[in-house]
């Protein structure tokens, strides 16, 4: 297949079905390099809802650079990983101190960057600044597992999708040609159920010529998904609530939360809130509501929390955090203004729907 074959009914296909995105109104560099984070792990509706939310506080590399850490996390707050989010601010900052404030339309220089790796910084060059470096994301990969009629699964055969793509990409056209094939993979090319019929490729694809669609890409492994159950408790004193901010590295990373953890084998839910505490705080607390078990998914997990309604059962003290870097007796008007994880999110709705702050 030559390569010019492909990029013209490819442009065309994009110029005519290509949705109507935020970032695709400006291709600003700051626009393309937030969303491409953002949709790294996130499906398009969700992204494009958050993107909004963050453009109207965060409009661009300055205000960015300038905001608190703790309200860029409550922002990303849903999206998870993240370390993405805490490097979107020191990358804002080092654009301001090294870069005049602006992304460079430099490959290398933005390799250096804090979160920037391969896929995002050849996104940043190709779809903001239109020079010529494939991209292949996951929808890409996808389309191109088709195309080439790929007999091994796609976490197997990354470079030679990316070589693919450098093959076909047109010098002059980055910036299209790289949202084409994304986009076509995307509602086009689509894991299941493709839309062969309206696909402009159709005619090339070897996987279509073989009547091989629905078997490609091939099916890897399934992730082996661990389930973990934690206790987690809601202290009150006085209407406020007590939580803690997590340490500096790590999993939930500076996020705010309800103390807890691990129910050990052998251990009630309820037991484990009362040993957690005192191990995290210090304090000794009695379980005085079950508040039910809140289940979050996600790619290699399955947390179940139980979560309590604890009370202090001495006379209350300043806490002995050995698991957090501070603590807040919070207001519940607070808790709306600090990143929790998505769970104890869901746990601070369960206290408003209860009625329990
Ligand atoms: N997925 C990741 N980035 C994308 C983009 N720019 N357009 C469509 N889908 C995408």
């Amino acid at each position: 297949m030559s390569p010019q074959s492909l990029t013209e009914p490819l442009l065309r296909w994009f110029a005519d079905h290509g949705r109507d995105l935020p970032w695709r109104r400006t291709y600003d560099p700051y626009h393309v390099w937030i969303s491409e984070v953002m949709l790294q792990q996130t499906q398009m509706e969700r992204g494009v809802a958050y993107f909004e939310r963050w453009l109207a506080r965060l409009p661009d590399i300055a205000s960015l650079a300038a905001a608190d850490e703790e309200e860029v996390l409550r922002l990303w707050e849903g999206l998870g990983y993240y370390s993405r989010a805490r490097n979107l601010v020191r990358t804002a900052r080092r654009l301001v101190s090294e870069h005049h404030g602006r992304l460079p339309a430099d490959h290398a220089a933005l390799l250096a960057l804090p979160g920037i790796g391969p896929y995002t910084a050849a996104a940043i060059m190709s779809l903001a600044f239109n020079a010529p470096y494939p991209l292949v994301d996951a929808n890409v990969e996808r389309l191109f597992a088709r195309l080439f009629d790929v007999p091994t699964p796609v976490r197997e055969c990354k470079p030679f999708f990316w070589e693919k793509a450098g093959e076909l990409l047109p010098e002059d056209h980055a910036r299209f040609f790289n949202q084409a094939l994304m986009e076509l993979g995307a509602l086009i090319c689509t894991p299941r159920n493709p839309a062969c019929g309206r696909c402009p490729l159709v005619e090339r694809c070897q996987a279509h010529r073989l009547g091989l669609v629905d078997a490609r890409p091939v099916a890897a492994k399934p992730v082996r998904v661990t389930p973990i159950a934690t206790a987690n408790g809601v202290l009150m004193r006085d209407g406020r609530v007590f939580i803690q901010k997590r340490p500096a590295s790590g999993v939930w990373a500076n996020l705010w939360e309800f103390p807890g953890g691990r129910i050990e084998a052998g251990e009630s839910a309820a037991a484990a809130v009362v040993r957690e505490f005192r191990e995290e705080t210090g304090f000794t607390v009695t379980p005085l509501a079950d508040l039910g078990p809140l289940k979050h998914t996600y790619t290699r997990y399955r947390i179940t929390l139980h979560c309590f309604l604890v009370a202090l059962a001495g006379r209350p003290t300043a806490p002995v955090l050995t698991a957090a870097q501070e603590y807040r007796w919070a207001r519940p008007e607070e808790l709306a203004g600090l990143a929790f994880p998505a769970p104890h999110r869901r746990l601070i709705e369960l206290l408003h729907a209860g009625r329990h702050i």
